[in-house]
């Protein structure tokens, strides 16, 4: 691709000066080399990701400055200075590394919203090694998938979360998900309730008893910048996540960048990003990005409208916000309760309001920037994947003066090219909805999948030679506007999580009664989308409430609760198109009621005819 080298070196320069804002123990001389699809960014460079987020915060100025203030539903509060985060990080570190923690291994951390888990992440990447954060909502079948495929000898959780009120026992399922697993040897335990689970003797550790002293010291292991950081597991459209690799010193210059030219952040800056640290915005958005900017940040473990729906708001006013990151779906939830629970906050402290995951509708986005932001805040949507690291398509500072428009993530970052594509990789002219892809390297972008280089390639770069598939739609409005439209292939966004609809299927066709199934996303005025499952039973199996609830508590076992089906339809039929690919549009147009209506963005050969009378069909079929 020689009209992408060239595009390539005209980026250099903006990277080569935004990672040398880095605190490098050996200075990198080349900026970027590609090799379609991977690329080694400051590749001669030295780095550690802890020295960069804590040591250089912690041994300077900011030493007294509050990292985070921490609370849970309870109201409980704790607040880490950056030494105390400093001295964290190396007691925990010292732990691994006693434990044979050591580059080249990779720790899985199952841990619930606590200051712990931002430790143990960087106590991890100080020895050089690689940490697999999974989101304590997964079940332990999807916690045990993990820890196989990383092979990991070392995993941290705590005995217990919180979350609306309820404990989660957290050290349980991970007992559950090692059972006979060929590689863990060591679970440290984090214990927040005295006696509330059981330990493994010689297997299981508490922190509290293996840590030492405060002032020991780890010293931060120098890597090359494309050692490993983390792995995070992401749905596909296939039955297994992949698990997405970073790498360290492109990836830290990429999410300093992003949250400086988007949100702004600096020395001022009171910072509430709402996500949980088992995303990639949790990694990005408040690890590695901001503490890397020295910002004081807010941390909080529970449920947005636990104990009431005030609760944020209430934070918010507590702490004097400056700029708060959340989601669409959760502002959908607030929009519900009424304004009521916001206005007797004062939320003046407020400067600018984030959003990611999904979509987030004009109207949603006119509430956000009136009720919440009192119409003093630029709303910042961030379009970004598990797969980039960090944002690719916002608003920046310098845009802000730009008119914004509720809806559209508005125009790329610096250096970043995306392009919008018909099926054949042809740009398509403004006001067509095509395929997003991004033309040049970044970066933030992933260097693959863990275990798997070719499933990588496969993945993103085959689709469009030599550009990067993201899997959405999208459209530029007549100024050029982006505006995303959804995932253009089989992947759900339930609440903004993803999950492959091929992932909830292997699990329902797991069960003896089933013998096909298709997963599909239908409307859903909270979640954005909800999951509804459709299964052909067994021949001569009369399906009835059981297997419902059967396979309702299969996708929750195997996969968590937080992608519990609202419906499960049996049918004898799935509409599907000659070369056998379920057609699952009909499928939604049959749950939300609606015609099928247009066609032409079909992907497949089938034709209209087919189409129709599989839609006929299927009505027909339903039991
Ligand atoms: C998918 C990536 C990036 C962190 C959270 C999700 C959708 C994400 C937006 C946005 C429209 C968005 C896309 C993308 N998405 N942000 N601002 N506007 N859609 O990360 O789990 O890797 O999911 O989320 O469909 O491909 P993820």
């Amino acid at each position: 691709m020689i009209a992408n080298i060239k595009q390539v070196s005209m980026y250099e320069n903006l990277w080569r000066e935004q990672g040398k804002k880095l605190p490098w123990f050996k200075p990198f001389t080349r900026v970027l080399d590609w090799q379609e699809p991977v690329a080694a960014w400051f590749g001669d460079g030295e780095i550690n990701a802890s020295y960069a987020c804590v040591d250089v915060h912690a041994l300077g100025e900011r030493k007294n400055k509050i990292a985070f203030y921490w609370e849970d539903e309870k109201g409980n509060s704790l607040s880490w200075t950056y030494l105390k985060l400093y001295q964290e990080v190396n007691r925990i570190s010292d732990v691994l590394k006693r434990f044979g923690v050591k580059q080249g291994d990779v720790v899985v951390i199952y841990m619930p919203m606590v200051l712990e888990a931002i430790a143990t992440m960087l106590a991890v990447v100080r020895l050089g090694a690689t940490h697999t954060v999974v989101f304590s909502g997964f079940s332990s079948q999807a916690l045990k998938d993990r820890i196989d495929d990383t092979k990991a000898r070392v995993v941290v959780t705590a005995d217990m979360g919180l979350r609306r009120g309820k404990v989660i026992k957290l050290k349980d399922i991970v007992d559950a998900a090692i059972v006979d697993s060929p590689t863990v040897q060591t679970v440290l335990v984090l214990e927040r309730t005295q006696g509330s689970c059981t330990m493994k003797a010689g297997r299981d550790h508490f922190f509290h008893d293996v840590v030492s002293r405060e002032d020991v010291y780890v010293a931060p292991l120098p890597v090359v910048s494309t050692n490993p950081l983390f792995v995070l597991y992401t749905s596909g459209t296939t039955g297994q996540p992949k698990g997405i690799v970073h790498g360290t010193g492109g990836y830290l210059t990429y999410a300093r960048s992003a949250l400086t030219w988007t949100f702004g952040l600096n020395d001022e800056s009171i910072y509430w990003c709402t996500a949980d640290l088992g995303w990639i915005t949790g990694h990005s958005c408040v690890v590695y990005g901001p503490l890397q900017l020295g910002v004081s940040q807010i941390i909080y473990e529970g449920s947005p409208d636990f104990p009431h729906p005030g609760r944020w708001w209430e934070l918010i006013e507590k702490y004097k916000v400056t700029a708060f990151y959340t989601s669409p779906t959760v502002l959908r939830m607030f929009m519900r309760f009424g304004i009521e629970w916001v206005q007797r906050h004062n939320l003046s402290s407020l400067q600018v309001l984030g959003s990611v995951g999904e979509v987030i509708n004009p109207q949603v986005w006119k509430w956000y920037h009136e009720v919440i932001g009192q119409g003093r805040c630029p709303i910042v949507d961030t379009w970004w994947q598990t797969e980039t690291g960090c944002f690719m398509i916002a608003p920046t500072l310098d845009r802000e003066e730009m008119s914004l428009k509720p809806g559209s993530a508005t125009f790329p970052l610096p250096g970043i090219e995306p392009e919008i594509v018909d099926v054949h990789g042809k740009p398509v002219p403004f006001g067509t909805k095509g395929f997003l892809v991004i033309k040049t390297p970044w970066p933030g972008m992933s260097l693959g999948v863990f275990g798997d280089s070719e499933r990588f390639k496969q993945v993103y770069w085959s689709k469009f030679p030599g550009w990067y598939y993201t899997g959405d739609y999208a459209m530029r409005d007549k100024e050029g506007y982006f505006w995303l439209l959804g995932r253009a292939d089989e992947v759900l966004n339930i609440a903004g999580h993803r999950i492959g609809t091929a992932e909830v299927e292997s699990v329902v066709v797991a069960i003896d009664e089933i013998a096909e199934a298709a997963a599909i996303g239908v409307f859903d005025e909270l979640k954005g989308e909800a999951l509804v499952i459709f299964a052909i039973p067994r021949q001569g199996l009369q399906p009835g409430e059981e297997l419902k609830i059967k396979v309702v508590q299969s996708v929750r076992e195997h996969i968590g609760a937080f992608v519990t089906p609202r419906g499960v339809y049996f049918v004898e039929k799935l509409p599907k198109t000659r070369s056998g690919k379920i057609m699952r549009r009909l499928l939604k147009a049959v749950v939300e009621g609606n015609q099928v209506g247009d066609v032409s963005t079909l992907e497949d050969e089938a034709s209209m005819d087919e189409v129709r009378s599989s839609f006929n069909e299927l009505k027909a079929a339903i039991l």
